[in-house]
């Protein structure tokens, strides 16, 4: 996600403050960064691709005068890393200086409306629509609250921007929906900011922007309106007593706790990507003779996922391939009628690389999924999307894991529907459903990780966990398994459930613990056999299973409860959940880093 921070001073100089809070906001990542300021009517700007301190040496960022200023670090998601795409963006007139978090999702839209009416666009970037919407709205001569609360109505998607401009030079104004957004209280000014540790240093009093609300900063103080009729809104500073180090993950013990918790926000992004992006991708697969998914560790679980989705769905048969082994086993058959999705959450990650390039030489077609604009990928790609995850600073990919797999779905429906193998009435219910799973995923998080802190409490000192599902659920249990494994250490094995009488079983001992991924779809009644095995040889079976289903808690010793109403192909996404969550305090129990496990880096740019 990107950073945003403005501030208004009593007295002093703003931008060096503006300075210091971007580099306080620097762990979130980002690939630019700017500042804007206001002195004697003039609105100063400097901003450029690149880590700060290197274009602090440039441009000396801190460097600007004037009492009131805002800063940004820009995380790609519409328009690749440039100059002229980074924040902040401005009016046709450069009086107004805008920084924005979050996804425009209608920015297409009302950008067509604005250049019919004579506006010119500098970037490629969805947030730059925002200034351009706020000039022709004080042209009717509303405030400037006034003027962007108008403006921000006509926003649909995610969004924390603050504002300012030489119309009203003493204020920033800010709002929020959805993306995070805080204002603080201090001595010698007042600030906003997309999280806490941004102005930590300079006060302790935090006032939380709830959604839907506009905030208007001057000088010491400020007012908070809803953004829908503009009625007043009262909300007392609260004091935060988080160490600088502890305000990063805004209040998480770890940023892996805090991404799990992110997934909602994450995934309500991920389902507004521009249709045109799918559109693209989703005329390629369709018209592949063959079609490849290649990736490593957690996003090649989501491949094999999308390998049950695209042939239930689209009923198109792909190839899921673990990237170090598919010159290997894919290598010859190779050709220009191939089509490949590469998976790279960091879009560097050297096996996928290596795949992609062996398969690029041999005419084939190159796709990618990533979150990271500007990585490799999306520069040896053909066409990619981008997830819209923002960045992930836990080692253990979660977020970015369910977000591929939301993408992956709204594929498989695109093609579905070029395809038509499945009415239209089903292909609907899938989107619907599919747009249901952001507050479905809330839900679980909400009701259910108190249970699984519990269990991960029980079973701390178990040595080894099978993790076992059927169909699309094998996807899901090897995914688990890696999550366990990669950050407590605890070895475990995963496969699909029908293997076990293959050999697997034979390490089943009293109390061996057996984690069953058991939604209530197609498989249903060979789990039922598979847990039933396991029980017979003493096993402790804990089971993730829809709620309501009675006849299975009956059977099992622990059992972890996922809402109804979801069609298998998108089970994955909430059945993960619970187990990212045991996985993670697993490795609490056993005093791991989960943030940082042994032996692992978040990019693996080596083969
Ligand atoms: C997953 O938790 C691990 N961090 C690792 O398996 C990771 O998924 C793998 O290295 C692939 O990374 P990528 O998505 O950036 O290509």
């Amino acid at each position: 996600m990107c950073g945003i921070f403005g501030c208004i001073l009593k007295n002093g100089v703003a931008a060096p403050i503006v300075h210091a809070a971007l580099k306080r906001l620097e762990y979130r990542g980002y690939d630019s960064v700017g500042e804007a300021a206001i002195y004697k009517n003039k609105l100063f700007i400097k901003k450029d691709q690149g880590k700060i301190d290197d274009v602090h040496a440039v441009h000396n960022l801190a460097n600007i005068p004037g009492r009131i200023a805002l800063g940004h670090t820009r995380w790609a998601t519409h328009g690749a890393p440039s100059q002229v795409n980074a924040h902040p963006h401005m009016d046709c007139h450069k009086q107004i200086a805008v920084v924005h978090n979050g996804i425009i999702e209608n920015f297409a839209e009302i950008q067509r409306e604005l250049e019919e009416l004579g506006h010119v666009f500098r970037s490629k970037t969805d947030t730059e629509v925002i200034p351009h919407l706020i000039e022709e709205e004080l042209k009717d001569g509303l405030p400037l609250s006034e003027a962007v609360r108008e403006a921000v109505k006509r926003l649909e998607g995610s969004y924390a921007v603050a504002i300012i401009s030489v119309r009203e030079p003493n204020k920033i104004v800010c709002a929020r929906k959805e993306s995070p957004l805080v204002a603080g209280v201090g001595e010698h000014g007042i600030y906003c900011a997309s999280d806490i540790p941004a102005f930590l240093p300079l006060t302790n009093k935090a006032v939380i922007i709830e959604d839907g609300e506009i905030v208007v900063l001057a000088d010491d103080r400020y007012e908070i309106r809803r953004i829908s009729d503009g009625n007043p809104v009262l909300r007392e500073p609260e004091v935060i007593d988080w160490t600088p180090e502890m305000a990063e993950k805004q209040g998480y013990p770890h940023f892996m706790l805090k991404e799990i918790h992110e997934q909602p926000l994450c995934l309500r992004n991920t389902l507004r990507l521009q249709e045109q992006y799918l559109d693209l991708m989703a005329t390629f697969l369709e018209r592949a003779t063959e079609v490849y998914f290649v990736a490593a560790g957690t996003s090649y679980h989501a491949c094999l996922a999308a390998s049950y989705m695209f042939s239930k769905v689209a009923l198109l048969a792909t190839h899921p391939v673990i990237a170090s082994e598919f010159i290997e086993q894919h290598g010859k058959a190779v050709n220009i009628d191939s089509t490949i999705l590469a998976v790279s959450q960091s879009g560097e990650t050297a096996d996928t690389l290596a795949a992609v390039e062996w398969a690029r030489q041999r005419a084939a077609t190159i796709l990618g999924l990533t979150n990271v604009v500007g990585s490799t990928l999306t520069r040896v790609a053909r066409a990619y999307v981008c997830q819209q995850s923002g960045p992930e600073i836990g080692v253990a990919a979660t977020k970015t894991f369910t977000s591929q797999l939301s993408v992956l779905s709204q594929l498989a429906l695109n093609v579905a529907k070029r395809r038509g193998k499945i009415s239209h009435t089903q292909i609907e219910d899938l989107e619907e459903k599919l747009q249901q799973i952001p507050d479905i995923v809330a839900t679980i998080l909400e009701t259910q990780e108190a249970k699984i802190r519990q269990l991960a409490e029980k079973y701390k000192d178990k040595q080894c966990f099978f993790f076992l599902g059927r169909g699309i659920s094998s996807a899901t249990a090897l995914e688990s398994r890696l999550k366990l494994l990669e950050i407590a250490y605890v070895p475990s094995i995963a496969y699909p459930a029908g293997e076990s009488k293959h050999g697997p079983i034979s390490l089943i001992e009293p109390g061996f613990p057996v984690v069953f991924i058991c939604p209530k779809d197609e498989t249903r009644k060979t789990i039922m056999g598979n847990i039933m095995e396991m029980k017979a040889r003493g096993a402790s079976i804990i089971a993730i299973l829809e709620e309501g289903d009675e006849e299975t808690k009956k059977i099992v010793d622990d059992y972890i409860e996922i809402p109804t109403g979801f069609p298998e192909v998108l089970s994955p996404i909430p059945y993960v959940i619970p187990l990212q969550l045991f996985a993670y305090y697993m490795s609490v129990e056993r005093n791991c880093d989960p943030d940082m496990p042994r032996n692992l880096a978040k990019s693996v740019t080596v083969k």
